[in-house]
């Protein structure tokens, strides 16, 4: 069975608690199960991480080809700032889906502009955590061709 890595950035093992009104308050567990039941029915094994430092999101993604066909990535705040992970994602030659829970273009313009989003796939926003069962979907699609 193919898997793909579902990559959570900093602050997002918070869930659950952090900013209830923006972000819901299902928690990254949740989400965990949402992704595990969304590869079942893609027939993707799901490799699920989280970290809050760039530098562990970006050996992530080095580490990436050659273990999965793709990569769904919810970089949280570094989507907007870091350069370095869009440069790994552009680097990996893999499928990734980008994610986010809120929609990024509805709220403060710090957050409209994603470094991330000219090298990935596509991307979905707004969702809350269905987004992720929507990646998961799309990507097997992608993979499936
Ligand atoms: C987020 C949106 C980002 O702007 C924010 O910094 C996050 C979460 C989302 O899932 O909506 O940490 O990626």
């Amino acid at each position: 069975m193919s898997s793909i890595l579902v990559l959570n950035g900093p602050n997002l093992n918070l869930l659950g608690s952090r900013e209830p009104a923006i972000y819901g308050t299902a928690t990254l567990a949740d989400i965990r199960a949402i992704c595990e039941e969304a590869g079942a029915r893609a027939g993707l094994a799901i490799d699920f991480r989280q970290s809050n430092h760039e530098g562990v999101l970006i050996d992530a993604l080095h580490e990436a080809p050659g273990r999965h066909a793709g990569v769904v990535l919810n970089a949280g705040a570094y989507t907007h700032s870091s350069i370095a992970l869009r440069d790994a994602v552009a680097a990996i030659g893999l499928p990734v889906v980008e994610v986010h829970l809120s929609n990024i273009h509805a709220r403060e313009p710090f957050r409209r502009h994603s470094h991330v989003g000219p090298v990935a796939l596509g991307m979905i926003c707004g969702f809350g955590p269905h987004g992720y069962a929507l990646a998961i979907e799309a990507l097997g699609a992608h993979l499936t061709g």
